[in-house]
């Protein structure tokens, strides 16, 4: 898939085929992600790839992060169910990537550290997009990162920066509209 249809196809999926993802497939995404520049070079990412029990305590981490914000059963509107759904479960998603930064005491190392995954982490959602994958970042999960961290057994040195379930997408939402460009881009010198 050419490198602009992927951009703007690219959608969040929130549900997923159970069919499982071909380890060949996740390896290749994950080598388009480690292509992305980094701080210093230091190519700070970390990649947990889970599937099984482990994934679905990390999907039911995250119902009850969200169950937590919402009215009582009987008492929730269609989307918010389809919502609560979607996080106890990740969309039935077979796979559960985390992207993992170094933890840095210093400020400006930790932001470099974060933008770093962070441009990693947009690479493998693109490339998981040209293999036909849908994923969603996901930060939310990370309100309780406490037990996520324990569920994942993420070392101290280590913090979390983003979340995305992987699998082949069992939807195909339309896209949400974007800000005009006028709205967010200031030329300076032009
Ligand atoms: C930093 C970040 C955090 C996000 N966290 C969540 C999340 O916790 N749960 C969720 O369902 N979607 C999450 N999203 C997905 C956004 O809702 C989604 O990207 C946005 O609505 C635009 O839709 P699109 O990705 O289909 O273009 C997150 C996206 C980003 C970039």
């Amino acid at each position: 898939m050419e490198l602009y249809e992927a951009i703007k196809t690219r959608r969040s999926i929130r549900k997923f085929k159970p069919d499982p993802v071909p380890r060949e497939v996740i390896t290749k995404i994950l080598e388009m992600a480690t292509w992305a520049p980094s701080g210093l070079n230091w190519q700070q990412w970390h990649f947990l790839v889970v599937t099984g029990p482990k994934k679905d305590e990390v999907a039911r981490s995250y119902g009850r992060i969200v169950e937590f914000g919402m009215p009582p059963a009987g008492q929730r509107s269609p989307q918010q169910e389809g919502f609560l759904q979607w996080a106890k479960t990740l969309g039935g998603a077979p796979v559960v990537i985390v992207a993992l930064s170094p933890a840095h005491g210093h400020p400006a190392l930790r932001k470099m550290n974060l933008e770093s995954v962070a441009a990693s982490f947009s690479h493998l959602l693109l490339a998981a997009t040209s293999e036909g994958l849908g994923t969603c970042w996901m930060t939310g999960p990370l309100n309780n990162e406490a037990e996520l961290r324990k569920v994942l057994a993420v070392p101290d040195d280590k913090e979390i920066v983003a979340i995305t379930p992987l699998g082949y997408p069992a939807e195909s939402p339309v896209a949400a509209p974007r800000k005009k460009l006028d709205e967010v881009v200031t030329w300076i010198g032009f």
